[in-house]
């Protein structure tokens, strides 16, 4: 049977399905019962064993558990281990991203780990390599583990936390009721949660953080989303006076110094709100276990250090089960072990299916004069934009006028912008044109991702000769005058890789970037003029 997990590269948590992680686990459960026993037999189906099978650590940002779980793990499978000497490489010499890891591909490597500040930077990578390898003809194409990207996510460090809530609820998917304490702001092991606990049929999460360390609003969305139950509280003793207190409790180090003077002399209320204390202990269940991805502060720990021998103690063994994911992921990836797996393929929405211009038949008649819009007059040739903005206030509506104009390079041409308000007591806008107009299809899709919900007329010789409504095209890319507003993101242009930007539509009309998450409105995604 094919593998699906030969060759795939996980940037985000999501980039494997709930099965597949399923699969992964009970893999991982096998594997670590097989090192605690020696049990050779089992361990070698596992290892890769190929001394040519190349596995680089590419860390742009420090490291200690990510790293070194994952090098101890590639000598597990008998690989060629590699570091890239980040400090030292040409990287620092202004050379892209690109230019540097299509040139280590091309030297026998098959899976980068890579931990960098630049948000979506494996998924750009694994873009621009798999083209590099066809160029090349190269016999694989390297796969991208992303070892944590700036604030977005770190996928590996979500599936081994996954794995240790399940071992410590004997492999039961069925619920989960999770506290997350600390710096959810900017806490990316925290973030691949929105996502992550998806593996679990019903999850209960508690958010436990003052505001300035709550967690995005857009990460909150993802969980209701999700059909996650979603509590927050402002701190520790707030919570544990709730009296509804969950058994497993996550904690993440604050990251304070990424946040500025004003917080920065905050600092001890903040700290103090998310740091267990001893007189905590008696209003937590027996079996309560705490969980931490590491590192701790060494003078500031939220979980103190008291408690390092206690039952509450499941940070040591999460961080051990690090290795022992990372074996199996990178099992998976190399295609050792995986071609027994049973799940059904991921349904791959198909965005060219669904249509967002919609053409419809212009009516016969030519609209009487009673029935224009107080100020509108008929042209004889050009293009009407109407219905722009429907119910919104007459600045708004002017505001986006001027978007669309310049979006559609209309705004050195004659004509006008008006606004006019229905029977149904509700305002639009009317963009109108007079002139000789061919629009291309590329012009029809720039409209409907600056127009949606809008009605476009061609007129000739005084009749609408065709007429467009226009509807939330499901992605919007290929247009050059469009960036991702996340200074962090590959994608955005002050990180000057060239990366064009693309965007899909959410489930609630909005454009999340399709490399870093950040979710913008359909007015965001376009650049600045003028
Ligand atoms: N948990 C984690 O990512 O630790 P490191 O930063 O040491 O890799």
């Amino acid at each position: 049977m094919a593998n699906v997990f030969k060759g795939r590269s996980l940037n985000v948590i999501e980039d494997f399905s709930i099965n597949e992680r399923r699969y992964l686990f009970r893999k991982v459960m096998e594997l670590k019962k097989a090192i605690v026993c020696n049990d050779e037999e089992t361990m070698s189906g596992f290892r890769v064993d190929d001394p040519d099978f190349g596995i680089y650590e590419v860390f742009l940002e420090d490291s200690t558990r990510t790293k070194e779980s994952f090098r101890n793990a590639a000598k597990f499978h008998h690989a060629k281990v590699s570091e890239l000497m980040c400090s030292s490489s040409s990287i620092n010499k202004g050379e892209s991203f690109a230019d540097t890891f299509n040139m280590l591909s091309g030297y026998s490597n098959r899976i980068f780990i890579v931990r960098s500040k630049v948000e979506g930077l494996t998924k750009w990578l694994s873009e621009e390599c798999g083209e590099y390898a066809v160029r090349n003809a190269l016999p694989y194409k390297p796969a991208f583990i992303n070892a944590g990207d700036g604030k977005h996510e770190h996928p590996t460090q979500e599936l081994l936390d996954e794995f240790t809530f399940l071992e410590d609820q004997d492999m039961d998917f069925s619920h989960i009721h999770l506290a997350l304490v600390g710096d959810l702001y900017h806490g990316r092991t925290v973030h691949s949660k929105a996502d992550g606990l998806k593996v679990f049929d019903s999850v209960k999460v508690d958010l436990i953080a003052p505001e300035e360390l709550m967690m995005p609003e857009s990460y909150i969305e993802i969980m209701k989303e999700n059909g996650f139950e979603v509590r927050i509280f402002p701190s520790i003793a707030e919570y544990l006076a709730s009296g509804d207190v969950a058994k497993m409790w996550y904690f993440t180090r604050p990251q304070l110094e990424r946040m500025g003077e004003r917080i920065l002399q905050k600092q001890d209320i903040l700290r103090d709100a998310i740091t267990f204390k001893e007189q905590f202990l008696p209003l937590i269940a027996p079996g309560t276990k705490f969980y931490h991805p590491l590192p701790r502060h060494k003078e500031h720990p939220t979980i103190p250090t008291f408690l390092d021998k206690t039952e509450l103690n499941g940070w040591e063994r999460q961080a051990i089960n690090g290795m022992y994911v990372r074996m199996v992921l990178l099992s998976l990836i190399a295609g050792k072990v995986g071609s027994d797996y049973e799940g059904c393929a991921e349904d791959v929405k198909d965005y060219r299916s669904e249509e967002y211009i919609i053409s419809v038949k212009p009516q016969d008649n030519v609209r009487k004069e009673k029935n224009y819009s107080e100020g509108v007059r008929p042209i004889e040739n050009g293009i009407v934009i109407d219905h722009i903005c429907k119910g919104d206030s007459p600045s708004e509506i002017r505001n986006h006028m001027r978007l669309i104009s310049s979006v559609l390079n209309l705004d050195e041409s004659k004509g006008g912008e008006w606004v006019s308000r229905g029977s149904d007591g509700k305002y639009k806008g009317i963009i109108f044109r007079p002139g000789d107009y061919e629009l291309s299809r590329k012009d029809l899709k720039r409209l409907a991702a600056v127009a949606p919900h809008c009605t476009l007329n061609i007129v000739r010789n005084s009749k609408v000769e065709s007429k467009f409504r226009t509807h939330m095209p499901p992605r919007i890319y290929n247009f050059s005058d469009l960036s991702c507003k996340n200074e962090a993101c590959i994608s955005n242009p002050c990180n000057g890789e060239g990366v064009p930007a693309v965007f899909f539509r959410t489930q609630d009309d909005k454009y999340r970037c399709a490399y870093c998450g950040k979710v913008h409105s359909f007015k965001e995604i376009w650049n600045k003029r003028g």
